[in-house]
């Protein structure tokens, strides 16, 4: 999280041990980074080094509690998910065809289609290493499945590339494929760890994810390119049909581009990002998206005050992010 999420404000309310395990997570994410020699671990090692919000792990950390117990198998479950989260965004990129990361060459930019794809497969199977150590055969489960409908539900995008009529329905599948499972999977580990059967966690991790999901797309309509780091409409050049495309279509279908394909780079792009914002669509997917956090923490009465609290900072902050 960006200290635009208000991380700081998490941070206090999260205590001392919530600082203390993110801390052991980024040793043990550097300690992963550097412990390869050869030219396949170097690009996952980069992956790693890298960085990112850790948005994942700190699910992972806020549902075992607050403060969340001082446990090797609850780091090692962070750990996990954000290798799982770093193997996916790799393979996205291959996918997606792009060519910055966190403020860096994708690997598919810097080692080829080839790195990149076995890069991926690294960290995923790094993930389940440790997972494995300390780990429950419910927490191999419960990655494993998350793993799985995320591959699937970036295939979904592939079949549905350049396809205009696409449906809402059928975007939101995608998005709760692709993205919510993993928020949903590292609250579901999080929460084995806390003692307790907490059903409705997994449920909020996985609104947050979807409204994650849908403001990422409004992003990468509004920009600006300073904030993103990339051109405005990247997902339009690469056939990507999301929410605020879909709804400027419905509200001006006469001022719709025909057909993705004839774009011709990134001004083309920019224009019709222009035109999805003038139908105002952008504002209605950023509602859609702040609706889906409010119901994520209507979900949370029945944790400890003090776990409710943060974690419904952490939904507020989701949606800030893109306020
Ligand atoms: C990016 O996730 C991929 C999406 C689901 C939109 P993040 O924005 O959490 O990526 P990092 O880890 O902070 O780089
Ligand atoms: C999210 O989709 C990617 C994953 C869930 C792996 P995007 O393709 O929109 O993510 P960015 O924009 O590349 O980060
Ligand atoms: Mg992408
Ligand atoms: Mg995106």
């Amino acid at each position: 999280m960006s200290a635009a999420v208000g991380v700081q404000a998490v941070f206090d309310a999260g205590g001392e041990s919530l600082s203390s395990l993110m801390e052991r997570l980024e040793l043990r994410m550097a300690e992963l980074a550097g412990s390869h020699g050869s030219l396949l671990a170097r690009h996952a090692g980069d992956t790693i080094a890298a960085g990112g919000k850790r948005l994942r792990p700190l699910l992972v950390c806020l549902a075992a509690g607050v403060p969340p117990p001082d446990s090797d198998g609850l780091l090692r479950a962070a750990v996990a998910v954000e290798l799982v989260h770093g193997a996916t965004l790799v393979h996205d990129d291959v996918l997606d065809g792009s060519a910055l990361r966190r403020g860096r060459p994708t690997v598919i930019a810097a080692g080829g289609r080839g790195s990149a794809t076995a890069t991926g497969d690294l960290l995923f199977s790094r993930a389940f290493a440790e997972l494995a150590e300390g780990g429950s055969v419910q927490a191999v489960r419960i990655l494993a499945r998350a793993s799985s409908d995320l591959a699937e539900g970036e295939l979904m995008q592939r079949a549905d590339a350049w396809s205009l009529d696409v449906s809402v329905e059928r975007y939101l599948e995608r998005c709760r494929m692709k993205t919510a499972v993993l928020f949903r999977a590292a609250c579901e580990l999080g929460a084995l760890h806390s003692g307790f059967r907490r059903p409705s966690l997994g449920v909020f991790g996985e609104q947050i994810g979807l409204a994650f999901q849908i403001l990422d797309d409004v992003l990468d309509v509004s920009g600006p390119p300073e904030r993103t780091g990339k051109p405005r409409g990247t997902d339009l050049l690469d056939g990507t049909i999301t929410l605020p495309l879909i709804v400027a279509r419905e509200r001006d279908p006469e001022g719709a581009p025909r057909e993705l394909r004839r774009l011709r780079g990134p001004d083309e792009a920019a224009a019709v990002c222009d035109w999805i914002e003038s139908t105002g669509a952008l504002a209605i997917a950023k509602d859609r998206a702040i609706g889906l956090a409010e119901d994520a923490k209507s979900l949370l009465s029945e944790l400890p005050a003090r776990q409710r609290a943060v974690l419904e900072l952490v939904a507020d902050g989701v949606v800030e992010r893109y306020a």
